[in-house]
C-alpha cells in the first residue's frame, strides 16, 4: 500500500496542515492542531475530509454574504449579487460576449477587494487590449496568465481575491491529475479541486466554459453537477444583444433573464428588453403579441406564424422560440375545436428578434396568430394575448394576470384576449375568453 503523507487538521476549524504548529494559522486556535488518523489522512489528502458535523440550527447564516456585482443584469439573474464561495459556471458558444463580461464583472467589484482574472486562452496582452476598449475601469484588475491548476490554486491562496475568474475551464490542465492536459477527466478534477478551494478560502469563482455549436465535448455540461451556479450567455452573433440565463442556483432562483447588448464599449444591461424585441405595436397578419413573464419582469415578444399551401407530405411544422410540442397540440386544438384544419398547410412560427415564448401560457398567442395568417387577416387590437389552452379548446388561467395586463398597457396594446377571471375585467382593453372559439370570434372574425 502507498504510504500515506502525515496530515494534521485543526480540531476547531477543520484547516489542514503538513506539519504541527501550536496556533492554528486559519482560526487563532491554540492547542487545536491534531495528527490525522491514517485514513481521514487519505480521505484528507483525496478532498475528502470536511469539518466536524454539526446541528443545522447552529449554522450562522449570516455566513452566506450575498454581495452585488454592480452589473446590475447579472445580479438579477444571480438573485441579488455572487455568494461568497460560490462557484458560477457561465458557458455559451465561442465569440458571444463571456470574456468581456467577465472583465466588466471583475472591473465592477474591485471596489470590495481585490479581483484576480486568469488567462489562459488569450495573453494578458490581449486582455489589456480588450480592457482598454470597455466603459468602466478596469485597470485595478489584476491579470494571471496561467493554464497550471497547482499554480492557479497557489496565486489564490496567496493573494485571496474577493473574485476571480477564469477563462476558461478548457484550457486548465496538471501534470498531476490523472489524463492527459485538457481532458475531460482533467477539466472535471480541476473544477473539483477549484470548488474546494472557493468553499474553504471564500474566495468566489466564475468558471467561464466553451460550448461548441453541437453541445461541446469538454462543455460545461459535465460540470453542472460540481458548481454552485450555471449561467450560459446565449445570442445571435448577427444581433447584438445577448441573453444570460441560469439553468442552476443554489441560491436563487432560475426564472430570471439578463439582457445586454454588445456595443463597441462593451455590454450594456438593456433594463426594457421589450424594446430590443418589439420592433412596434400594430396590427398585422399572423402576429400576436405575447407578455412573457422572466422573473421579475414581464417581456413583450411578437408570436409571428405563416401558413401556406404544403408541398410535401407530411406538412411543415417549423417553431422557432416556441415549443414544438405545444406547437403541435395547438394546431390539433384548432382542427379539432375551431373548424380551423391545417393538414394540407405549411405552418411556421417563430418569436421575433430571436427571443422565446417556450411557456403554455402562450398557447392563445400561438393560436391566434395561426388563424390570422390562415385567413390573411390581421387580429383586431393592436393585439395581445396569454392563456393556457386545454385539449377541449378551453383558455385556463395562467399566473401573474396583472403584470401581464400591465405590462401590455403600458406599451400601448389595444385589447388583450386571455383567461376569465372572477368579476369584471380590470382594464378596458381586456377581453376575457372562455374558450378558442370565442377568442377567434372576437378577435379573427
Ligand atoms: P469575447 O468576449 O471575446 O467573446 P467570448 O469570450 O465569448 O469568445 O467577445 C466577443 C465579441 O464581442 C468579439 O467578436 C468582439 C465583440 N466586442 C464588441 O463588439 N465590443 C467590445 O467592446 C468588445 C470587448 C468585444
Ligand atoms: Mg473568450
Amino acid at each position: 500500500m502507498a504510504r500515506t503523507k502525515t496530515i494534521f487538521a485543526c480540531g476547531a476549524c477543520g484547516n489542514q496542515v503538513t506539519k504541527w504548529v501550536g496556533r492554528c494559522t486559519e482560526c487563532g486556535e491554540w492547542g487545536s492542531i491534531e495528527e490525522l488518523a491514517p485514513a481521514a489522512a487519505r480521505a484528507a489528502a483525496n478532498g475528502l475530509l470536511s469539518s466536524a458535523p454539526v446541528p443545522i440550527g447552529t449554522i450562522d447564516l449570516s455566513d452566506v454574504a450575498r454581495r452585488p456585482t454592480g452589473v446590475a443584469e447579472l445580479d438579477r439573474v444571480l438573485g441579488g449579487g455572487l455568494v461568497d464561495g460560490s462557484v458560477i459556471l457561465l458557458g455559451g458558444e465561442p465569440g458571444i460576449g463571456k470574456s468581456t463580461l467577465i472583465l466588466q464583472v471583475l472591473a465592477s467589484c474591485a471596489t470590495r477587494g481585490e479581483v484576480l482574472l486568469v488567462t489562459g486562452e488569450e495573453s494578458a496582452v490581449q486582455v489589456a487590449g480588450r480592457a482598454q476598449r470597455l466603459d468602466g475601469d478596469c485597470a485595478p484588475v489584476k491579470v494571471l496568465a496561467e493554464t497550471r491548476l497547482e499554480a492557479i490554486v497557489a496565486a489564490l491562496e496567496q493573494h485571496r481575491p474577493a473574485v476571480c475568474a477564469i477563462d476558461s475551464v478548457q484550457t486548465l490542465g496538471s501534470d498531476l491529475l490523472d489524463g492527459a492536459p485538457g481532458s475531460v477527466q482533467q477539466i472535471r478534477q480541476a473544477t473539483a479541486e477549484l470548488v474546494r478551494v472557493a468553499k474553504t478560502t471564500g474566495i468566489t469563482i466564475l468558471l467561464v466554459g466553451q460550448v461548441t455549436k453541437d453541445g461541446g465535448l469538454a462543455g460545461p455540461k459535465l460540470l453542472e453537477h460540481l458548481v454552485d451556479c450555471v449561467l450560459t450567455f446565449e445570442g445571435d452573433h448577427l444581433r447584438e444583444f445577448r441573453v444570460l440565463r441560469c439553468s442552476k442556483n443554489r441560491f436563487g432562483a432560475t426564472n430570471e433573464s439578463g439582457v445586454f447588448e454588445m456595443g463597441p464599449t462593451g455590454l450594456v444591461g438593456v433594463t426594457d428588453p421589450t424594446r430590443l424585441y418589439l420592433a412596434e405595436v400594430g396590427e398585422r397578419v399572423g402576429s400576436c403579441i405575447y407578455p412573457a413573464v422572466e422573473g421579475s419582469r414581464v417581456v413583450l415578444v411578437e408570436i409571428q406564424a405563416l401558413v401556406g399551401p404544403t408541398e410535401v407530405i407530411p406538412p411543415r411544422r417549423v417553431a422557432g422560440g416556441v415549443d414544438r410540442t405545444r406547437l403541435a397540440q395547438v394546431l390539433a386544438v384548432l382542427g379539432r375545436h375551431a373548424g380551423r384544419r391545417l393538414g394540407d398547410q405549411d405552418v411556421f412560427v417563430s418569436v421575433a428578434a430571436g427571443a422565446r415564448a417556450l411557456d403554455p401560457a402562450a398557447d392563445l398567442a400561438i393560436a391566434l396568430a395561426i388563424v390570422s395568417a390562415d385567413r390573411g387577416r390581421a387580429l383586431s387590437g393592436p393585439p395581445a394575448a396569454f392563456g393556457e389552452m386545454g385539449l377541449t379548446g378551453a383558455i385556463r388561467p395562467v399566473g401573474h394576470h396583472t403584470r401581464r395586463l400591465d405590462a401590455c398597457a403600458a406599451h400601448g396594446v389595444g385589447t388583450v384576449y386571455g383567461p376569465a377571471r372572477n368579476g369584471t375585467p380590470s382594464e378596458p382593453f381586456e377581453q376575457p375568453v372562455a374558450d378558442i372559439r370565442e377568442a377567434i370570434d372576437l378577435g379573427a372574425e
